[in-house]
């Protein structure tokens, strides 16, 4: 935002195009102060995709995944890229990015990463490979003990909600029906939902067979 602020007012002959992946409405942040921005400012475009968009929302629509990027970054190798955001969200815009003639120099990433696992188990990783059920979607995944549920989830197409991607938000939440797990930072979880067996699907990573309910 501040990177926005200042170029609004310092770099009146360029042009920012912001692409802004968010939930809904209510959760843009910043959103009165960015539409009076771009009110203000021909050269900021603010484009907002929404994954549950109301009824009137006329811009794209669905996660900021690698098929809305495809769709929606202009490619101009003059240009900056920066990119910020859950991870996978950057790892698709990174590797579109690096499909085209884009100079690495002009790829700017901000990323947040977990601290490091507090287990469950005090097995560490070893990369042995472990089924996951997600029970309603009937889809049984291999998946390595030094991957996420999400990551696994999102990487066979399951369509799984997350929003921060580093344990912050809760946005990914899933119930472990069975097995053992090992979750990194849970602060957004309350005791009363540790006890009902939630977990972060984005810093949790399977330590045996496990089953989950989205
Ligand atoms: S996506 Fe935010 S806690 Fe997992």
């Amino acid at each position: 935002m501040s990177i926005i602020r200042a170029f609004c007012t310092r770099a009146p002959h360029a042009k920012l195009d912001l692409f802004f992946g968010n939930h809904d409405l209510q959760s843009i942040i910043f959103h009165k102060e960015l539409s009076a921005l771009a009110h203000a400012h021909l050269n900021l475009n603010v484009t907002h995709v929404l994954s549950a968009p109301p009824p009137n929302h006329h811009g794209p629509q669905g996660r900021l995944n690698a098929d809305t990027l495809r769709k929606l970054l202009p490619i101009n190798p003059q240009a900056h890229y920066l990119i910020c955001g859950p991870g996978p969200m950057m790892d698709a815009a990174q590797t579109l990015l690096q499909n085209h003639p884009i100079p690495h120099d002009h790829i700017h990433t901000e990323r947040f990463t977990p601290k490091p696992a507090r287990p469950t188990s005090t097995a560490p990783p070893t990369g042995a490979i472990h089924t996951v059920r997600f029970s309603q979607q009937h889809r049984t995944l291999n998946v390595s003990d030094n991957q996420t549920l999400l990551e696994a989830g999102l990487a066979a197409g399951i369509d799984m909600p997350f929003s921060c991607a580093v344990g912050g938000c809760g946005a990914c939440r899933v119930k472990l029906i069975s097995g053992e797990i090992t979750m990194a930072q849970h602060h957004c979880l309350t005791q009363d939902a540790l006890d009902k067996n939630h977990c972060l699907a984005c810093v949790s990573k399977p330590r045996g067979p496990v089953v989950i309910d989205l």
